[in-house]
C-alpha cells in the first residue's frame, strides 16, 4: 500500500484552545482515521523556545501537549506521536535548508513581523529560523499534507520553496506540501479583534475548561444591543455567531440573523447555548485525559517509541539529502 504522508505540529507555549483543535487536531483526526494516510504528529518543542519561556517545568508543559493531543483521539496505533527535539535529523535538515533560501525572504514573512512587534527587544536567529526548521520537520517524512490553521499558510508556502529549490538544485524528489484545512481554520477569539491565541489574554476557551469557565469566558465576549438594519460583519457579534456556525450549524446563524434584523437576538440565551455544545465536546477528553494523567509509563512510552518510529523515516530523508547535496 503506497499510503500518502502527513505531518502537523503543535507548540507547547501554553494549554491547548479551541483554535488549535478546530484548525489542526480535528484536522489530524481526520486523516488519522484514513486508511490511505500514514500520519506524523509531533509537539513542536523546538518552536516553542525562540519567545522568552520558563526553562524549569517547560517539559512538563511538552508533556502536556501530549496529554491533549491522546485525549482528543490521537492514537498511537494509528499515528507515530513524537516531541520534535527528540528526532535530531530535524535541525539537521534544516540547516542544509536554509543554503536556498534568503535572508530577506524570512525578514518579509508576516509571521516573522508580528513576532518583532511583539518582542522588540527578543529578535533572535532561532525567530528568522522558524519557517525553515518548519519545512524541514515536514519535509523530514516527505508529506504533502499538513493539517494546520490558515494562520499557517504563508509558512507552507516557504516549506514549497524549499522542496521546490532543492530539487532544482539536487535533484530530489521531495514533495511541496500543501495544507489540510477544516470548517475551523480560523477561530476568533472572545475579545470581539483578531483570531483566538494562546498568547492573547482572554481569548481563547481551553481544551481542559469546565462549563462554568467557558460560560464565564464567552459572557465577557462584547455584544451590542441585539437588534440593527444589518448584521456585523466583524467584531464581538460576528465572533459569537461564527462559535454558533461552528457548533450548531448554519441553520441556527440563519435563524439568529433573521432574529437580529426583526424583533432582535438575546444574547445571554445564544451564549449559554454555545457553551453548552462546547462543552459537550470537551467532556469526553477531559474524563480520557484524567485517566491518562494516571497512567506516566504508557504515556513515556508512547513518546519514547513515537520518536524512534518518525527517527527511522527522517534519517533517510537525512541521508537522501546530504547525498544529493555532495557531503557524502
Ligand atoms: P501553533 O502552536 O501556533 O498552533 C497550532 C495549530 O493550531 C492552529 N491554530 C488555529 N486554527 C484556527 N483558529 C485559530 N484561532 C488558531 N490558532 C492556532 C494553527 O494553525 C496550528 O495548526 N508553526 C506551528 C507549529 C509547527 C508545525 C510544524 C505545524 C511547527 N512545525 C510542521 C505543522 C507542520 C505553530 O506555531 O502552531
Amino acid at each position: 500500500m503506497n499510503q500518502k504522508r502527513v505531518l502537523s505540529g503543535i507548540r507547547a507555549n501554553g494549554r491547548l484552545h479551541l483554535g488549535n483543535y478546530l484548525g489542526a487536531v480535528k484536522g489530524m483526526l481526520s486523516l488519522q482515521d484514513n486508511p490511505d494516510y500514514e500520519t506524523f504528529y509531533m509537539v513542536a518543542d523546538l518552536h516553542s523556545i525562540n519567545v522568552p519561556y520558563e526553562p524549569l517545568g517547560f517539559r512538563q508543559a511538552v508533556r502536556e501537549v501530549v496529554l491533549d493531543y491522546l485525549a482528543a483521539g490521537l492514537d498511537p496505533e494509528k499515528s507515530t506521536i513524537f516531541i520534535q527535539s527528540e528526532v535530531p535529523e530535524h535541525v539537521e535538515l534544516s540547516y542544509l535548508f536554509s543554503t536556498v533560501i534568503t535572508v530577506a525572504r524570512m525578514q518579509h514573512l508576516p509571521t516573522f513581523k508580528e513576532k518583532v512587534k511583539a518582542y522588540p527587544e527578543n529578535v533572535n536567529m532561532a525567530l528568522l529560523y522558524y519557517p525553515v526548521l518548519m519545512a524541514a520537520d515536514i519535509l523530514a517524512y516527505k508529506a504533502g499534507l499538513v493539517p494546520v490553521g490558515i494562520d499557517q499558510e504563508p509558512h507552507l508556502e516557504i516549506a514549497r520553496e524549499v522542496a521546490q529549490k532543492m530539487n532544482d538544485r539536487y535533484g530530489l524528489a521531495l514533495p511541496e506540501p500543501v495544507r489540510f484545512a477544516t470548517p475551523g481554520e480560523y477561530v476568533p477569539s472572545l475579545t470581539g479583534a483578531g483570531k483566538m491565541a494562546k498568547s492573547v489574554e482572554g481569548s481563547a476557551i481551553l481544551l481542559t475548561d469546565s462549563l462554568e469557565d467557558i460560560k464565564g469566558r464567552l459572557a465577557k465576549l462584547p455584544t451590542d444591543s441585539g437588534k440593527g438594519g444589518s448584521v456585523p460583519t466583524e467584531g464581538g457579534v460576528s465572533n459569537l455567531f461564527k462559535f454558533v456556525e461552528l457548533f450548531l450549524g448554519e441553520g441556527r446563524v440563519n435563524e439568529l440573523r433573521k432574529q437580529y434584523m426583526n424583533e432582535g437576538v438575546r444574547y445571554g440565551e445564544v451564549k449559554s447555548e454555545v457553551a453548552e455544545v462546547i462543552y459537550k465536546e470537551l467532556k469526553p477528553m477531559q474524563e480520557m485525559r484524567a485517566e491518562l494523567e494516571k497512567d506516566t509509563n504508557k504515556v513515556d512510552k508512547i513518546i519514547t517509541e513515537g520518536a524512534e518510529k518518525a527517527r527511522k523515516v527522517a534519517s533517510e530523508t537525512l541521508q537522501e539529502v546530504k547525498q544529493a547535496m555532495g557531503l557524502v
